[in-house]
């Protein structure tokens, strides 16, 4: 990084955390809207069981989203929640889950090939959660979130936000790996999400980031949504703080400045929400 000592305090701080996120500039006005990405083919719209992008998200509490279809909801119908519990609690909980249901799921086929289930990581008590899409090869391997090249682009990021892996929760919608890295079916995401729902109710993080278009169109139930025209825009999943914004992969891929300067800005109002 060039000597900035003589820059204000304020500027260099700023500077450094640019330089963290890989940038080289401070972002002036607002950049100009990217074309948008060609959407997944496995999502097609009409073969998504979630409602159109007309209908919002229902406004429903995050208990009531555990009764839809599935075996594992009626084992938490009465489960307790997050409100009141102990970091230790919620943690023993999280465990819980996982051994008594995700570590053995066979609910769909992306059981047949994976090497480890993906729980999440990080803190049980979290104020901020980040949630992916799935697994790829290295968290196929080693069983946690985030670990191989776009998992080192968002600690980078979670670390410019003065955080570190410990102290956020990193999650995703499929616990199992998609053979070659596809992008779930609406009929895995369907099995798996209900998991996550329940991490979510136990944790009860303040804020939740979306990473990418997957997550954001499960989270906010709208199969149609497009990333580009939503990342930047404060939303609600039920009572909780959600920002949409580009996949760690997605930024790799198309790693320009502008891209770099749209995430960071997403970070930074989620540190203004929560105080950081
Ligand atoms: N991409 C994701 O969406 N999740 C991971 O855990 C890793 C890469």
């Amino acid at each position: 990084m060039s000597d900035l000592s003589h820059q204000p305090r304020k500027i260099r701080q700023t500077l450094a955390i640019d330089a963290l996120l890989g940038m080289d500039g401070v972002p002036l006005g607002k950049p100009p809207e990217p074309p948008e990405p060609p959407a997944h083919p496995e999502v097609s719209a009409d073969q998504h069981r979630l409602t159109s992008a007309s209908s919002p998200a229902p406004a429903v509490d995050i208990q009531s989203m555990m009764d839809i279809p599935h075996p594992t909801a009626d084992a938490w119908a009465d489960a307790p929640v997050g409100d009141d519990l102990s970091p230790d609690q919620k943690q023993a909980l999280l465990d819980d889950l996982n051994r008594q249901y995700v570590s053995g799921c066979t609910k769909c086929e992306l059981c047949r090939e994976r090497k480890n289930t993906v729980f999440g990581v990080g803190h049980p008590d979290a104020d901020l959660m980040f949630v992916g899409e799935g697994p790829g090869r290295d968290e196929d391997e080693q069983g946690e979130p985030f670990v191989g090249r776009a998992g080192q682009l968002l600690d980078k990021q979670i670390a410019a936000m003065r955080l570190s892996r410990a102290d956020v929760y990193i999650a995703n919608i499929v616990k199992c790996r998609p053979p070659g890295n596809r992008v779930p079916t609406p009929d895995e995401a369907d099995q798996c999400v209900p998991y996550l729902l329940r991490q979510i109710q136990i944790i009860q993080p303040k804020v939740i980031v979306g990473l990418g278009a997957t997550a954001v169109k499960y989270l906010l139930n709208d199969p149609r949504i497009a990333i580009t025209r939503t990342r930047g825009q404060w939303r609600k999943f039920h009572d909780i703080d959600f920002m949409p914004t580009f996949h760690p992969a997605y930024l790799l891929r198309q790693y320009t400045t502008e891209n770099r300067q749209r995430v960071w800005s997403d970070l930074q109002a989620v540190m203004a929400k929560l105080g950081i």
